[in-house]
């Protein structure tokens, strides 16, 4: 009995330990949450906002699927025709890693596929749609 006890508390101790140690992904997702004050985010949203077509950014660039592409885990190119690696994480493992980097990115292509910035929802709806790709 004090055996299986002593077990017990060992698992809870490394599930916490697991939970404590979230990587750059699990902390962006979360300052989007603090920042979005969000009830959640959802992939489907995610998925809703990568395929949208916008009229409110540049003509060129109306949808994040112009040069990141369709398929999420195959590459993507740039209007200049130069390969972007897959935005899908099960295909690019590295990425969403350097969080100075995704914001970056997010400021410039909402600006030009939207017109403006993304939401922290947005961000954070979108994040978990390529998190789960
Ligand atoms: C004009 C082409 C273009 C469009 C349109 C575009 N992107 Fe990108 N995106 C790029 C390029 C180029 C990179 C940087 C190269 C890379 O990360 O492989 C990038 C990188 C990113 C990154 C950073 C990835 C990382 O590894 O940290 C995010 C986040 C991102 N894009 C989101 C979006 C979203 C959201 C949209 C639609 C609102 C969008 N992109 C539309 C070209 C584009």
């Amino acid at each position: 009995m004090k055996n299986t006890l002593i077990v017990v508390a060992g698992v809870a101790a490394l599930a916490l330990s697991a939970a404590g140690s979230a990587g750059p992904r699990e902390d962006l997702l979360a300052r989007y949450a603090a920042a979005a004050k969000s009830a959640g985010f959802t992939a489907e949203r995610g998925r809703a906002l990568h395929t949208r077509i916008f009229a409110s950014g540049k003509p060129d660039t109306p949808a994040c699927t112009t040069c990141h592409g369709k398929n999420t885990r195959s590459a993507g190119r740039t209007l200049a025709g130069k390969p972007i690696d897959p935005v899908a994480v099960s295909a690019a493992p590295g990425r969403y890693t350097d969080p100075a980097k995704v914001e970056k990115w997010f400021t410039r292509n909402c600006n030009e596929v939207l017109g403006r910035e993304c939401t922290a929802q947005e961000k954070g709806d979108w994040l978990t749609y390529m998190v789960g790709q």
